[in-house]
């Protein structure tokens, strides 16, 4: 299975040494059960090396390039205390890292390609490796019908489908940046075609983690 991690959970603007030891001791415990691959996303320093890629002149894609390079530094972090319960690199593309997946070992991805984000790597790795189930963490405890620190009425949906999953990400998608859907629209059309399976876990609770990570039933949404 793929667990994607929002690099917010990871890098909030230095690492979240706390979170990243616990996860790290949360996957080193399911390790033995489960095939795990982890992609990890940016945080505060992606946005950070972005932004003054472009205050230099730099393009987009160059951009994304250097974000793309936070995800991997955040990946290390997590392929530090994971030991050699970790593949011991990072990959860097998706054969890599299905070609990893023989060891036996956990495996760590972060970005890929310039254009894209990790909730559609954490897609396109699931179907390449033939994960039945890709389990998100973040900031937030599921999916909400609308935007909850905007709108008073916004409720959690604890069980989706894959078309109204798509639906929300695609009105999000329309709006102008800064606001920011849980899961990207290419990555929703991605677990849709293939039928992978998604939970939506708030991140910091590592009960729910290992919950969704079993296919047991936690407060967040699940898509299917
Ligand atoms: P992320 O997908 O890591 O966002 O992409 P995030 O850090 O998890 O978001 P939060 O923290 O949960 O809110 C960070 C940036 O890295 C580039 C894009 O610029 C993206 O906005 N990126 C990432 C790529 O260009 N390609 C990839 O494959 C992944």
């Amino acid at each position: 299975m793929v667990l994607s991690v929002g690099g917010s959970l990871l890098n909030p603007g230095q690492p979240d040494f706390a979170f990243i030891k616990q996860l790290a001791s949360l996957l080193k415990k399911l390790k033995t059960k489960y095939q795990l691959a982890v992609v990890c996303g940016g945080g505060v320093p992606a946005r950070e090396n972005a932004s003054h890629i472009r205050k230099l002149g730099g393009s987009e894609f160059l951009a994304d390039e250097v974000a793309i390079l936070s995800t991997r530094m955040n990946a290390m972090m997590l392929l530090s205390a994971l030991g050699e319960d970790a593949y011991p690199v990072v990959a860097e593309s998706f054969k890599e890292a299905m070609n990893a997946m023989n060891s036996g070992k956990i495996v760590l991805m972060g970005g890929t390609i310039p254009g894209i984000t990790t909730d559609t790597d954490a897609a396109l790795l699931a179907e390449g490796i033939g994960a039945k189930r890709i389990v998100n963490l973040s900031n937030v405890d599921g999916v909400y019908s609308g935007d909850p620190k905007k709108d008073k009425n916004a409720k959690k949906l604890q069980r989706m489908s894959f078309s109204q999953l798509t639906q929300l990400a695609s009105q999000y998608d329309e709006r102008k940046a800064g606001t920011r859907f849980v899961f990207d629209l290419i990555a929703c059309k991605l677990i849709a075609r293939s039928m992978i399976e998604t939970h939506f876990i708030y991140g910091k609770n590592f009960a729910e983690v290992q919950s969704a990570i079993e296919g047991k039933i936690h407060p967040g949404t699940l898509v299917r």
